[in-house]
């Protein structure tokens, strides 16, 4: 136990740390790979806060800017080991290959340790999610069976590999709309639905129960609910597990909640925001489903009510036309291209637009976020802390928060809450901005 500093006490990350996860297909091979790349020396890990992020300590005058990697005691690279599933038999080389993101070159660098990574059969049902149908498939008595076959090829990494911690991070694909009912409301409700196989129990909670009863820190990179449910959080308290979510916050929504907050920073009103995507990867083919789409469109559209507030500022806010739209366009692969066209309103009410247009990689994008999140969630975890860690919703579209508290979505509070957490957990002096000492 790290007790030299005034913080928290933090468990030390000794030995290996297994990252497990559901879903092989983009977004999951691409992270691998580039950790891969970046422990042979080929490469950077940009994009990711863990390794390249610091974290001001002090006063402005002090010069105290350490690594986070240095300040907080997080996993290293080498010391991760991964396994996952998926409906596809494909090991995470060809699922690369398929998904086309990185290139020949790239891949062929860290071929044989991406061939060396076989997904196990999935917990799926076409059910779910309708434009997929795989044939890597668990089959079982009752979705309680199932969970307990996720269990046993959890236990027989753990043994395998000789791991210290796991963490699981859902990379699988957006499963359609659900709202939470009655068997997710506690756990003896939910436990019972497992036996009984009910349908309102999606594979990606069954998974979920498997790492948060084994007291796994789970994150949920898909906007469907997983783990966010009354009675997945009621195991976490139980089993101390940290738990994460929903879905990535990448390319568009990122833009999304940099820019009206410094429209609500400027009092400038908002009269509509348009946005619209091309995706041509398996995750433009899955929202295809005009099922799986709402899930991912409720996610996307909540941010600016949250942001803007128009209870607040009714005669800025009070009439939004916000819209938001996904057309699976194959040549484009991964590499999404998003528009925004936003019509804005200043001084006496004259109109202005603003157009953005961000050639996006979805995956180059996502990749770093696993990585922070499975380091942060580990870290969450040697630091005693469970449930929900709204700190890390500065990687969220729709982030997870307590009852009855709306989450905060501006990119910029979100890093702030982070790296004071960071502070909080060492024991250093929280950052207010005030600044008023430098004055006296
Ligand atoms: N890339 C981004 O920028 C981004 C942003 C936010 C959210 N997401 C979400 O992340 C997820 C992964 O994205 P991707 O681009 O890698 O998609 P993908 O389609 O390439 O990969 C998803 C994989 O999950 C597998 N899968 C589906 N259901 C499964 C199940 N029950 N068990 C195991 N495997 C299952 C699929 O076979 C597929 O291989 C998607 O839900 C996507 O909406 C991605």
């Amino acid at each position: 136990m790290d007790t030299a500093s005034k913080g928290r006490p933090i468990a030390p990350p000794e030995g290996k740390l297994g990252v497990l996860l559901p879903g092989m297909g983009a977004v999951a091979t691409t992270f691998i790979a580039g950790v891969e790349a970046v422990r042979k020396g080929l490469s950077r890990p940009i994009g990711s806060l863990t390794q390249m992020g610091t974290v001001r300590l002090g006063k402005r005058t002090d010069n105290r800017a350490p690594r986070i990697g240095e300040f907080v005691p997080l996993a290293t690279l080498d010391q991760l080991e991964f396994a996952g599933w998926d409906v596809y038999r494909d090991n995470a080389y060809e699922a690369a290959r398929k998904a086309g993101v990185l290139s020949a070159e790239h891949l062929a660098a860290v071929r044989p340790f991406l061939e060396g990574i076989t997904p196990w059969p999935a917990v799926f049902d076409p059910a779910y999610v309708k434009k997929l149908s795989g044939e890597n498939v668990k089959s079982g008595k009752s979705k309680r069976d199932l969970a307990e076959q996720v269990s046993a090829d959890i236990e027989s990494f753990r043994k395998e590999r000789r791991l210290s911690r796991l963490v699981m991070v859902w990379c699988g694909s957006t499963e359609v709309y659900r709202q939470a009912g009655d068997v997710h409301s506690t756990l003896a409700r939910f436990e019972r639905g497992l036996d009984a196989s009910d349908p309102e129990i999606l594979p990606s909670m069954i998974y979920a129960y498997a790492a948060i009863k084994a007291g796994i820190p789970y994150a949920n990179g898909a906007p469907n609910l997983s783990a966010d449910v009354p009675a997945l959080l009621e195991l976490a308290r139980k089993t101390g597990a940290p738990i994460a979510g929903k879905d990535f916050k990448t390319g568009q929504t990122m833009m999304k909640t940099v820019l009206a907050p410094a429209f609500k920073a400027r009092l400038l009103g908002l009269e509509g925001w348009y946005s619209t995507n091309i995706l041509g990867n398996r995750d433009g083919e899955v929202l295809d489903d005009p099922e799986s789409f709402k899930t991912k469109e409720v996610s996307k559209l909540g941010v600016l009510e949250h942001i803007l507030q128009p209870h607040l500022y009714p005669d800025l806010y009070g009439k939004i036309h916000h819209l938001v739209r996904i057309n699976y366009y194959p040549p484009r692969g991964d590499n999404k291209e998003g528009w925004d066209n936003i019509d804005i309103f200043g001084w006496m009410g004259y109109p202005m637009q603003i157009k953005v247009d961000f050639l996006c990689r979805d995956s180059i994008l996502a990749a770093p976020i696993v990585l922070d999140l499975a380091l942060f969630l580990d870290l969450a975890s040697r630091s005693k802390m469970s449930g929900i860690q709204e700190w890390l919703s500065f990687y969220f579209k729709s982030p997870m928060t307590a009852p009855g508290l709306y989450p905060e979505h501006d990119l910029f509070i979100q890093l702030m809450k982070l790296k004071n957490t960071l502070r909080h957990l060492r024991g250093e002096e929280l950052i207010t901005h005030l600044g008023l000492e430098y004055y006296d």
